[in-house]
């Protein structure tokens, strides 16, 4: 499992090379650079050459770099893959994943490559054949994380836009079991109205709640908010340190339990606990 946070993952979309430059000091935890569709088909064979020269000579930091090509059965896919690989990337975020054939079969090429030797897949999840074959795609050779694909979801299921999201739920939680049964990343997917601030909180706290590690985003006006509700609050860290304390108290009486704010601490409470603190640790150590 990575440790690094992942509660911000932005898109920049590979043929912006001014974004491209500006970004290298962004409060995100993560980028995905995009080749796939946020370039339009006119600029896809410039937007390949200029992000593998970008991703040499940019210093992005320690933060998880991903980049989205174009799936393997279109015109651009393996051409992306041979561009990009100049670039040692450290994770290709494969779209229109629907099984893990189509993870294995970027796996094999990855293999065949010393510049991809230890590049990590990422899959989108957004059909529904993806979702119904998230078990197997998680488990694939490779796999590091997945990211939804809310917008294409929405589309194939002929399902309408609510806040709630009650007509995505089963497609957002078949994919994030998966991915939590194999102990990968899962990331959810964007909140499209970019200056709705209170939106993109309510979905965040969702997305949070649900278990995801964080959010895919689209501006960097929504990483302040992102990255709040995702990292473990000041509430949580004390509770965590004070029933991290309190279970070795009770360890050092011989007793298996311990009682914080009148309710009972065991072990499996001491787990989440260390991943909180562990968590505000790496958030920390990312600068902020
Ligand atoms: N990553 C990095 N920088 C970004 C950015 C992004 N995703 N989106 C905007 N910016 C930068 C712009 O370059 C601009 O910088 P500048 O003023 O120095 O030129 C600044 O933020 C303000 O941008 P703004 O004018 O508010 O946005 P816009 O109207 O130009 O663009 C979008 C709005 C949605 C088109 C743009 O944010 C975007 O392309 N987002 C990514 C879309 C994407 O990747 N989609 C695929 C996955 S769903
Ligand atoms: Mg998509």
């Amino acid at each position: 499992m990575d440790t690094r946070p992942f509660r911000s993952v932005l898109y920049i979309p590979g043929s912006k090379e001014r974004a491209l430059e500006k970004s290298t000091g962004l409060a995100t935890d993560a980028i995905i650079f995009d080749l796939e569709d946020a370039v339009a088909v006119d600029e896809k064979a410039n937007a390949r050459k200029l992000l593998a020269e970008k991703l040499q000579v940019l210093d992005y930091g320690a933060r998880a770099k991903l980049v989205r090509i174009n799936a393997l059965s279109t015109e651009w896919g393996a051409a992306d893959l041979e561009v990009i690989a100049e670039a040692r990337p450290e994770a290709i975020l494969l779209p229109k994943v629907d099984e893990a054939a189509h993870v294995e079969a970027l796996a094999r090429l990855l293999d065949a490559s010393p510049e991809t030797a230890e590049t990590r897949i990422w899959a989108m999840m957004e059909s529904p054949l993806g979702v119904l074959n998230a078990a197997e795609i998680a488990r694939a050779p490779r796999m590091a994380g997945i990211v939804m694909g809310t917008n294409d979801l929405a589309k194939d299921m002929g399902c309408r836009f609510r806040t709630d999201r009650l007509p995505l739920l089963s497609a957002l939680q078949l994919p994030l079991i998966a991915a939590k049964a194999v102990g990968i990343v899962a990331v959810d997917g964007v909140y499209n109205a970019f200056k709705d601030e209170e939106g993109l909180r309510a979905e965040c706290e969702q997305g949070r709640d649900m278990g995801f590690d964080g959010k895919t985003l689209i501006h960097p006006a929504q990483l302040a908010v992102a990255n709040a509700v995702f990292a473990p609050s000041e509430a949580e860290i004390d509770l965590a340190s004070r029933q991290i304390a309190a279970f070795d108290d009770a360890t050092a009486r011989g007793e298996g339990v311990a009682v914080v704010d009148g309710k009972i601490v065991e072990n499996l409470h001491i787990v989440t606990a260390k991943q909180v603190l562990a968590k505000a640790e790496a958030i920390a150590a990312m600068g902020e």
